[in-house]
């Protein structure tokens, strides 16, 4: 019987000025700011992991990288989420993801230049096709002006 899973997660990081901006493993040239975090500040990434772990309600990354271990400072987020799909898959067994869509809130700078390059990257490490991969933009219209959010759903299979 085929097991399907929809999964939800979503983060949010606080802006400052001389951080690098980093979205989906893409470091966005010439923005003027970027997320404030312990790890690289990767919002998009920190809710496609959670997501993913939510679809199998294996809890949260914080649950598997406490912010306050400091073996986890400054981790690159996508080996948070190869490690994400490793636990995955070591709890629940073998698993397809069918596609993801994701969110980014973000005032400046406008994105959509950066859309396929981040879509590539995501499908990359997930091993899909960028074509199983949404990625859209929306400001906040002025009401979250110094963070960047974002918000991801999966639809997965157990195989
Ligand atoms: O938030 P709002 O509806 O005004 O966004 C309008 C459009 O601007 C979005 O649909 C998206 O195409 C683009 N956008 C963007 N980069 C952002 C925010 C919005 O490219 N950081
Ligand atoms: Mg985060």
């Amino acid at each position: 019987m085929s097991d399907w899973r929809i999964g939800f997660g979503e983060d949010a990081h606080r802006l400052a000025e001389g951080r690098p901006l980093v979205i989906g493993g893409v470091t966005i040239a010439g923005s003027q700011r970027g997320a404030v975090a312990h790890s690289d500040g990767d919002v998009l990434l920190h809710a496609l992991a959670d997501a993913l772990l939510s679809a199998f309600a294996l809890g949260d990354i914080g649950h598997y990288f406490p912010p306050s271990d400091p073996t986890y400072k400054d981790m690159d987020s996508a080996e948070i989420l190869q490690q994400v799909m490793q636990v995955i898959q070591e709890k629940t067994g073998p698993f397809t993801i069918q596609n993801v869509a994701a969110v980014v809130i973000l005032d400046t700078p406008k994105l959509g230049r950066h859309r396929a390059q981040i879509q590539a990257r995501l499908a990359a490490l997930l091993g899909l096709s960028s074509e199983r991969v949404g990625v859209t933009f929306k400001t906040s219209e002025g009401l979250a002006p110094e963070h960047i959010q974002a918000r991801v759903t999966v639809l997965l299979q157990r195989s």
